[in-house]
């Protein structure tokens, strides 16, 4: 991202302490770039130390400030409540970003339950999961916060070929809301970001393996293209800053009007695939999700 490209003075965000899941990587990477360039203390965690690391290094050098990198995988609640003591050991967050998600395409009849969990327990429990542990600690601080999610326009109408995500995600939009209601009273905020598609390699190779699916949707978009990072990052830079304090349980679509176009799903772009095309694919996310456990190994 080029960081010239941000709509928001220096210093916006100085004096936050905002943690990013999955900010080692693809859009929670973007994210937190924005907010450190905007003064925040920024956590990012991740399942990769290494990944965390070299993201925290590189964000330092370019922008100076503060990047910690912190090994968690959110499914586990325990690994949660460790990484969040350790942040509150010295001062508590002012603001979280659930980022973190899993996803792949596949037909659901092709789906075990072994796969629906692989996405649910990460997008659907585990962003419940930080959520709570950060809220509850909080509340009995009795101080403010803000939380913003990263769903998609999925939430709205369903997504076929990506039905646990679209579960999921549509279950973090109920949460949103929801909270933002019931925890306003102490101060908390509750939004959650919908993008359409701003192509990283994490989405691209399990939502558009050899180029199917997800990433050819930019000729049917209404603008002719996807979007780019930096609209992405002032986006959620304006949701966390200091002067959007009243806008709570909004759930904002950033995707150029695909929502509107094409419902802003993948079911026209893989609807008349085969079962070869199907096997394929599978191929290269196995491969893909291979891959990555072994660098998780490291
Ligand atoms: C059917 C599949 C499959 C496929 C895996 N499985 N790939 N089933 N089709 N293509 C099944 C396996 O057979 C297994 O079930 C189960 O899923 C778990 O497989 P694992 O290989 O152990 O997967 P695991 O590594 O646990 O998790 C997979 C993952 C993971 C969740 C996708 O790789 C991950 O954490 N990815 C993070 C990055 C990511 O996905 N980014 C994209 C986010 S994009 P069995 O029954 O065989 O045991 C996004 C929104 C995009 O979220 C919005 C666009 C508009």
């Amino acid at each position: 991202m080029d960081i010239g490209q941000l709509m928001f003075r220096e210093g916006l965000l100085t004096g936050e302490r905002i943690l990013v899941t999955g900010g080692g990587t693809g859009l929670g990477r973007e994210m937190s770039e924005a907010f450190l360039k905007l003064g925040a203390e920024v956590h990012i965690c991740g399942r990769r130390q290494n990944r965390l690391d070299e993201t925290a290094g590189e964000l330092t050098q370019a922008h100076g400030g503060t990047v910690i990198g912190h090994a968690c995988d959110i499914r586990d609640p325990e690994a949660i409540a460790a990484m969040v003591d350790s942040i509150w050991e010295h001062g508590p967050l002012t603001g979280l970003v659930n980022n973190a998600a899993g996803n792949f395409v596949s037909r659901t009849e092709d789906l075990s339950v072994n796969g629906f969990n692989a996405i649910s327990d990460i997008v659907f429990r585990g962003t419940f999961y930080v959520t709570l542990d950060v809220g509850k600690r909080l509340i009995a601080q009795n101080l403010p916060g803000n939380f913003l999610s990263i769903l998609t326009t999925w939430v709205w109408n369903g997504g076929p070929f990506v039905v646990p995500s679209a579960m999921s995600k549509a279950g973090l939009n109920a949460m949103t809301q929801s909270l933002a209601v019931e925890w306003g009273r102490y101060g908390m905020r509750f939004n959650a970001i919908a993008p359409g598609l701003f192509p990283t390699d994490g989405m691209s190779a399990r939502l558009s393996p050899g180029g199917r699916g997800g990433n050819s949707h930019d000729e049917m978009n209404p603008m002719g293209r996807h979007g780019e990072m930096h609209e992405l990052a002032n986006l959620a830079a304006f949701l966390m800053g200091p002067g959007a304090g009243w806008v709570n349980g909004q759930t904002i679509a950033i995707d150029g009007g695909g929502f509107q176009a094409h419902g802003g799903n993948f079911y026209g772009a893989l609807k008349d695939l085969g079962d070869e095309e199907w096997n394929a694919m599978r191929q290269m996310i196995e491969g893909t999700n291979a891959a990555d456990k072994a660098d998780r190994s490291t």
